[in-house]
């Protein structure tokens, strides 16, 4: 796929991989649009190039109004990127109710929200892409990740049916798993070193959506790893996991 003249929306392009994201697509020719809460930080990602239009993901009305927006400005979304998401902690000793929901909100839900906005258009159009971002505890359960982790794995699944499911109406739908990217969510993992850039994590993105990759992990060293720790035996895992997360 040829980025250039493709509309592109990156929803969680404050900060982090989605501004880079947004500032690679925009160097290789596509027409952006992004999307946080944070106004101030959007414009400064933007430059004044791109359309920057602050939304929450948990408000589904206002990623229509988006969506809306950059159809009537831009044109109809060609690919979208969802990178918005909530890496909190969970502590045991303090089980909270009010954050687990608001991680699985903005980091589950919110990917719905951002799908149900594009999704109708491209389904006439036959044509698309959806992009999801998952993480190592898509995988596995680690230490304070229930909530986070339980999003991801969710979000993991949620790609995977939409792809058998969207397909046969022309729509691609890709999953990036990053890991170690220095960024906020980043910081969400001890144990995982945080080697990659944001500006080199949104090259291999881009990369991989050029040459129309359903799977898109980096870094390459680590990205078999992570999937193997699927198979390690649930009796061990506990064990495993406090080991890994752990590491210096
Ligand atoms: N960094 C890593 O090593 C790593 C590893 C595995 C997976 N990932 C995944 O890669 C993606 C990007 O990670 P990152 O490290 O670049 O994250 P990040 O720096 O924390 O950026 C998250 C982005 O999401 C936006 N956001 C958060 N809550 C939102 C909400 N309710 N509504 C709209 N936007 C919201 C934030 O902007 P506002 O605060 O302005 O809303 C920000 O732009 C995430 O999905 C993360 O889970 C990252």
């Amino acid at each position: 796929m040829d980025l250039q003249h493709q509309v592109v929306w990156v929803v969680g392009a404050s900060t982090g991989i989605g501004a880079a994201l947004a500032r690679e697509l925009q160097a290789r020719g596509a027409k952006v649009a992004i999307t946080a809460r944070s106004e101030q930080r959007l414009q400064e990602v933007s430059g004044g190039a791109m359309l920057s239009l602050a939304a929450d993901v948990t408000d589904p009305a206002a990623l229509d109004r988006v969506a809306e927006r950059i159809t009537a400005e831009l044109g109809p979304v060609d690919i979208l990127l969802m990178t918005a998401a909530d890496p909190r902690p969970m502590d045991v000793t303090r089980w909270d109710r009010d954050a687990f929901a608001e991680v699985v909100n903005v980091s589950l839900v919110g990917a719905s929200n951002a799908i149900g906005a594009v999704l109708p258009d491209m389904l006439r159009r036959r044509a698309g892409t959806i992009v999801g971002f998952i993480a190592p505890v898509a995988y596995r359960g680690f230490p304070a990740q229930e909530a986070y982790g339980a999003a991801k794995a969710g979000l993991r699944n949620l790609l995977e049916a939409l792809d058998v499911d969207a397909r046969p109406h022309g729509i691609r739908v890709t999953t990036v798993s990053p890991v170690g990217v220095r960024s906020f969510a980043g910081r969400s993992l001890p144990g995982i070193p945080q080697t990659i850039d944001p500006d080199t994590a949104a090259r291999a993105v881009c990369d991989g959506l050029e040459r129309e990759r359903g799977e898109i992990a980096f870094p390459g060293r680590l990205a078999t790893p992570v999937k193997l720790t699927r198979l390690a035996p649930r009796a061990l895992w506990p064990v495993l996991a406090q080991r890994i997360s752990r590491r210096p």
